[in-house]
């Protein structure tokens, strides 16, 4: 089952041909740029890939994916890669998606310190503790890792409602839209959590941003 890094280099000639021969310009069209409409949040675990689980090719997905696809304000790299999806691209949909039996998940729930990652999911912790009530009635360990994972994926898509780069887009009328997924590792369905947002209305007042002030050209 474990393949070599060899194969890595077999498998991919033979992709290579596969795809030229559905298409003979199939690299050459790709290789002039991309415009596509989704940017995916995802957890880094292997047994996620976006593209294979939605059915998508190569340009139509930006990607990226962290333990516990977390979306944190202080991480330079989501930032940067929402701003430039969001701007630059201008994706359409951005989405959140989680996994059922997420080990970070499932780690953030325990108390075992497990290296430097405990600091990455004390964000996690974060969550249990604003859901503190719900999931303490919840007595079944596998349950209310589940119902975590949902509530981590909620809670992301109110952090990526809460950046400039988002509230900006929306003060600027573009039609972008933040999702909150859930994939199930054991039927291999993408569940929407229906938490969709288009703009501020569910926000907390204090999480809101006036629209930027107009350049005024002064120094
Ligand atoms: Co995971």
């Amino acid at each position: 089952m474990a393949k070599s890094f060899k194969e890595l280099f077999i498998n991919n000639e033979k992709w290579v041909q596969s795809k030229l021969e559905q298409d003979p310009q199939y690299f050459e069209k790709l290789s002039k740029g991309q415009k596509p409409n989704f940017l995916w949040i995802g957890c880094s675990d292997s047994r996620v890939p976006a593209n294979e689980v939605t059915g998508t090719e190569s340009g139509e997905i930006f990607v990226h994916r962290n333990i516990a696809n977390m979306v944190v304000h202080t991480d330079m790299n989501l930032l940067s890669v929402l701003d430039y999806s969001v701007n630059v691209l201008q994706v359409k949909h951005v989405m959140v998606v989680g996994h059922y039996g997420c080990g970070g998940v499932n780690a953030a729930l325990g108390n075992q310190q497990v290296g430097l990652i405990d600091n990455w999911l004390r964000n996690i912790k974060d969550v249990v503790r604003l859901h503190k009530e719900e999931l303490d009635r919840i007595e079944d360990p596998v349950l209310k890792s589940n119902r975590l994972v949902e509530l981590n994926v909620e809670e992301q898509v109110f952090n990526l409602s809460k950046t400039s780069i988002v509230q900006n887009a929306w003060a600027g009328n573009r039609k972008l839209r933040i999702h909150g997924l859930v994939y199930d590792l054991k039927n291999g369905l993408l569940k929407n959590l229906n938490v969709s947002m288009g703009d501020v209305a569910a926000l907390d007042e204090v999480y809101v941003f006036s629209p930027p002030p107009a350049s005024s050209g002064a120094a």
